[in-house]
């Protein structure tokens, strides 16, 4: 189905967080695969889904030890845990130092995960930047998602990281160059305008370096939700800010996803009759979240 990169410049804005709070809440088949170089975090966070400890030798490290004679989608399966809750996941690296014998990995990796015929996969690539061969990875994703937290420095750095990441897919001659998607960590007292004030800042300088990004919405900081994700998943957490605006998040994405793939058989259906002179459509437009304003 469809590989979803999720990454960050600077920081720690949430990435894991995001990404297992959009694994809890995505409306169809999932996998969440930790492929953050500078390591893992799930092992330590969430027991698996008989209440022991995950097993952190069973995941990326076994792949990557399989994978080096080829990788195909239905290896990934043999890798993966279940957490509590039922969520898949592919557990990440237990070190970075483990990430220097597997740069060779990333490219493969981003391939065999968009080849999945029956699960998306949602990557949480971590901080980019210090391993460029995660561009090998992101170049294979049907959407790009940077996270921010909404200031000034955040934004800043993501300006700058928007244009990194396109130029990497362009240098990868993507076809049609994987969305970047923007998500705003925003407070929720402040939730719409924050996300704005980013959306306002992404899209005058989307505009003058021509690069396809948009801010697909935000998640609530809301540290209880974040907290609550670092245990027992209940009933509280699933009423959290950060499960609600994650829910919201996920079906914008789902959306947009399925838009893509229409897009994509609407295409190969007129190559068939044409030949390959089809114009791109415009992108789909989102509007802000609703919902969680103060
Ligand atoms: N939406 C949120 N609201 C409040 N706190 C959050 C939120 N997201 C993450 N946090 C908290 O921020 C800290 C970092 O979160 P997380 O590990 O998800 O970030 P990260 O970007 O993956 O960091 P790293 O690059 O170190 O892997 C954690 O303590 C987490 O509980
Ligand atoms: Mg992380």
């Amino acid at each position: 189905m469809a590989l979803i990169a999720l990454a960050a410049d600077k920081g720690a804005p949430g990435v894991t967080t995001v990404a297992t709070a959009l694994g809890a809440v995505w409306p169809r088949a999932v996998l969440l695969a930790e492929c953050d170089p500078a390591g893992g975090d799930l092992v330590y966070r969430l027991p698996g889904i008989d209440g022991g400890v995950l097993n952190p030798a069973k995941g990326l490290l076994s792949l990557g030890a399989t994978a080096r004679r080829g990788l195909h989608p239905e290896q990934i399966w043999e890798h993966t845990q279940k957490l509590v809750g039922g969520l898949d996941v592919l557990v990440g690296l237990t070190s970075g130092e483990q990430a220097a014998g597997l740069t060779w990995l990333w490219g493969p990796l981003g391939k065999a995960m968009a080849a999945m015929p029956d699960a998306d996969v949602l990557a949480d690539c971590g901080r980019l930047g210090a391993h460029p061969q995660m561009n090998e990875l992101l170049s294979e994703a049907s959407i790009v998602l940077l996270l921010a937290r909404a200031n000034l420095d955040h934004v800043a750095h993501l300006r700058e990281r928007i244009s990194a990441v396109a130029r990497a897919l362009t240098e990868r001659n993507r076809v049609t160059p994987a969305q970047i998607g923007v998500v705003v960590i925003a407070d929720p007292r402040q939730y719409r305008g924050s996300i704005d004030e980013v959306r306002r800042i992404v899209t005058a300088s989307a505009e003058s370096t021509r690069v396809p990004v948009s801010v697909l919405g935000g998640i609530a900081h809301d540290p209880k939700g974040a907290e609550m994700l670092r245990g027992q998943w209940g009933g509280r957490l699933d009423r959290s800010l950060l499960i609600r605006t994650a829910r919201e998040l996920a079906g914008r994405l789902a959306g947009r996803l399925a838009a893509q793939a229409q897009e994509q058989a609407r295409q190969a259906q007129a190559v068939q009759r044409t030949g390959p002179r089809v114009p791109p459509p415009p992108a789909p437009q989102f509007d802000p979240p609703a919902g969680v304003n103060a």
